[in-house]
């Protein structure tokens, strides 16, 4: 028989280890997702860069997974960006000595030990509360570069601390042009390296994952951002501007830039100014003629424009274009060395990556972030070993089979 006493202590003690379970990262996966628990492995099992996203996807609520991974409209760039690759082959080369296997390079005066770039990507505290210092940290870890984006859950001047390794800042403009520059002057005076100019995202986008989720804005409630948090002042000007949206679209403060802009940023910001999202071979060749220090080739991850092309697939264009004029990065969709090769081979000068970071945070915080670089990194390197080339400035499109355009 149970007393009273004995029963309220049972229920206590059975309520403490609920409280404790419930607040492990693998009781909130359980909750929240129908991943078996299998499925929560280890560090040392990741084999590749797809493994982190089912584990993060179970450690972190589902709001904030569908976020991360969902894409505008049908999904088809999301998925294309993938599909793309599948097109593209190897004609490795035969007995060349590459004992000498060395995948570094250097970006703007920076020697980074990998031609692989954290993309930027808002609010890091989604995927993990220690957020952009994690990810900041990682990246100096493996010696590269993050980008870090204007919508940080982390103050620039923190993220700068918290790795002494060059990092770049992301721009999305503020409300007007005041705004704009104290951002740029902000992350230039932290000691950012190089600001780049998000051009692609000047109306917001229909991510049906979100709108399912209930969740109407772009970025969900957790992630405002330090930089973005507006005054009274400001918000009620951000609401001006944004009158009056036609067709019912929400604009972001981006749809009433042009290269008149782009000048006027490049003159007051001390460092090199990139443009990222650059998607038609015109578009770069204006940007040489305004200048640009470089560009990104982007379709955002497929997050904006749906059926807009795969990176892969306009960068040869492109490069053709400006690729000996300035450097032409590239980034949605890279997973495997392999996809990394088939652009530089193109004549790209390094490729960022978005989400697979992001998983690696949310499933292993910092050393997640660490592992995905590293794996990516060996299996360039490995794919480079077998095409015969052992360096960067080795590579070009004769390694490639690519299809007609
Ligand atoms: C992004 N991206 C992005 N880009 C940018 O310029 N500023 C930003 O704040 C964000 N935020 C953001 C959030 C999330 C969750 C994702 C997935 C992406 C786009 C990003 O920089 C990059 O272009 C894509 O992520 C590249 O595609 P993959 O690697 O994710 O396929
Ligand atoms: C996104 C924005 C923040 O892709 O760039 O969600």
């Amino acid at each position: 028989m149970i007393t009273a006493n004995a029963e309220s202590s049972r229920r206590a003690a059975l309520r403490a280890l609920a409280g404790l379970f419930a607040g492990s990262p693998l009781a909130r996966g359980q909750q929240d997702l129908p991943y078996k628990a299998e499925t929560l492995t280890a560090l040392d099992d990741m084999v590749n860069v797809f493994d982190f996203e089912p584990v993060c996807k179970a450690r972190i609520p589902k709001q904030n997974y569908d976020y991360i991974a969902g894409g505008v409209d049908y999904e088809w760039s999301l998925r294309h960006n993938r599909e793309a690759f599948e097109r593209i082959t190897f004609r490795p080369r035969m007995l060349v000595d590459t004992s000498g296997l060395d995948v570094s390079t250097t970006l703007f005066g920076t020697k980074i030990e990998m031609p692989i770039l954290i993309a930027p990507t808002a609010g890091h505290n989604q995927a993990h509360p220690d957020a952009e210092l994690a990810t900041a940290r990682a990246a100096g870890r493996v010696k590269t570069i993050h980008v870090l984006s204007t919508n940080s859950s982390q103050p620039v001047e923190k993220v700068a601390e918290a790795s002494p390794f060059p990092k770049w800042f992301q721009l999305y403009p503020g409300p007007d042009l005041e705004t704009t520059r104290e951002r740029v002057e902000k992350a230039v005076g932290a000691g950012f390296k190089v600001i780049c100019l998000t051009v692609d995202a000047g109306w917001n986008s229909h991510r049906e994952r979100l709108l399912r989720n209930r969740i109407q804005a772009q970025v969900p409630p957790g992630v405002a951002s330090p930089q973005t948090a507006p005054s009274r002042r400001r918000r009620r000007e951000d609401e001006e501007a944004l009158k009056p949206p036609p067709y019912r679209l929400s604009t972001t403060l981006m749809h009433k830039l042009d290269w008149r802009f782009y000048d006027d940023l490049r003159k007051y910001a001390k460092v090199p100014v990139i443009i990222k999202g650059i998607m038609a071979a015109e578009d770069a060749a204006v940007a040489v003629q305004h200048g640009a220090d470089g560009i990104v080739v982007s379709n955002h991850g497929g997050r904006y424009l749906d059926y807009a092309s795969a990176t892969i697939e306009v960068l040869p264009d492109i490069v053709n274009e400006v690729g000996r004029k300035m450097p032409v990065l590239v980034d949605s969709g890279f997973r495997r060395g392999t996809d990394i090769l088939k652009a530089l081979a193109i004549g790209a000068s390094a490729v960022l990556v978005g989400r697979p970071p992001l998983w690696g945070l949310g499933a292993f915080g910092e050393a997640g972030v660490v592992r995905v670089l590293e794996l990516l990194q060996s299996e360039l390197a490995l794919a480079m070993g077998l095409c015969g080339k052992p360096k960067i400035s080795d590579l070009d499109r004769s390694i490639l089979r690519m299809p007609s355009a």
